[in-house]
């Protein structure tokens, strides 16, 4: 599977939800997230991503993000169509800490 990390959070820029073939990606205030069990791996989400959030689970640290996108997509709303980022997303692109500063 693929996963979105803290890169996404104040980010959201929401492009990735516009290629997924299987519409995997779920909505929370400050970031998205990917249903580890619904994701084919495709992998045509992880370029699209401005911020590299998105990052297979290959890579360490991976388990942890994938509970915390299971968890997640499982409250969250699906989302299918792109929208505009969030107010200050550049300005919060590539930030350090985010998941402490910003997520709730
Ligand atoms: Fe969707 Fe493919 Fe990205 Fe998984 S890897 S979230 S299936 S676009
Ligand atoms: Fe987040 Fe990147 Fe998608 S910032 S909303 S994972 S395009």
């Amino acid at each position: 599977t693929y996963i979105v990390n803290d890169a996404c959070i104040a980010c959201k820029y929401t492009d990735c939800v516009e290629v997924c073939p299987v519409d995997c990606f779920y909505e929370g205030e400050n970031m998205l997230v990917i249903h580890p069990d619904e994701c084919i791996d495709c992998g045509v989400c992880e370029p699209e991503c401005p911020a590299d959030a998105i990052r297979p689970d290959t890579e360490p640290e991976a388990e942890k993000w994938v509970e915390f996108n299971r968890k997640y997509s499982e409250m969250w709303p699906v989302i299918i169509t792109k929208k505009d980022p969030l107010p200050d997303a550049e300005k919060h692109d590539g930030e350090e800490g985010k998941l402490e500063k910003y997520f709730s």
